[in-house]
């Protein structure tokens, strides 16, 4: 299985994700994709001798050039699922059509409960702590246009703790999803997630 992943900051999901392939035969990150030309996903993906690009509207200011340029490194790199984590763009219609089903994010909160537009990074886990919520969580569902709302795959739960701020509990929530992720990954490779 050859994986893309798509991130906008740090990249520690995607650094779970390069680590957790290990464990699975023929299964690797292939291409790593960030709007953010410093994003720390970029540098590891570098580390690890994985293809990195940077795509962003500065470079290729007109959204076709955009899908056409994602479209053609997913097809080099001969790509069958990917991941956004932490990727804070929404991406073009015809990479969602062409790869219907197989592309997944990853929300830190329990869908559709703290998603939708503005739902990233610590306004998630503020919100949770501010509605009063007994336990947060993580969200696998497969992307279609709408922001945060496609088919849900895979879901886990997390407790909110009396004195949690957005901060802790933003921190206890990403290393779950680091084991999560791996959890994702085998039951798509076994067929529990499937591929449409
Ligand atoms: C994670 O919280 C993920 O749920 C969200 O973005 C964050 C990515 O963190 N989609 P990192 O950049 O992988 O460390």
């Amino acid at each position: 299985m050859n994986i893309a992943v798509f991130a906008s900051h740090n990249g520690s999901d995607l650094q779970a994700i390069i680590d957790g392939c290990k464990g699975f035969m023929n299964t690797s990150v292939l291409a790593v994709i960030s709007n953010n030309r410093d994003a720390f996903a970029l540098e590891r993906a570098r580390k690890h001798n994985i293809n990195s690009y940077h795509i962003s509207e500065k470079i290729l200011p007109d959204p076709n050039d955009i899908n056409n340029e994602i479209m053609r490194i997913l097809e080099i790199n001969k790509i069958d699922v990917i991941f956004l984590a932490g990727y804070l763009k929404k991406l073009g219609q015809p990479i969602i059509q062409k790869y219907k089903g197989r592309i997944f994010n990853i929300h830190p909160a329990l869908l559709p409960k703290f998603g939708g537009k503005g739902m990233y990074g610590i306004n998630v886990h503020k919100a949770v702590i501010e509605a009063g919520e007994i336990y947060s969580g993580i969200t696998v569902h497969r992307v279609d246009e709408e922001y945060d709302n496609g088919e849900i795959v895979a879901q886990t739960k997390v407790d909110v703790l009396n004195n949690d701020t957005a901060d802790s509990l933003a921190d206890r929530i990403l290393e779950k999803e680091h084991t999560f992720l791996v959890e994702i990954l085998s039951d798509i490779i076994n067929g529990k997630i499937k591929l449409e």
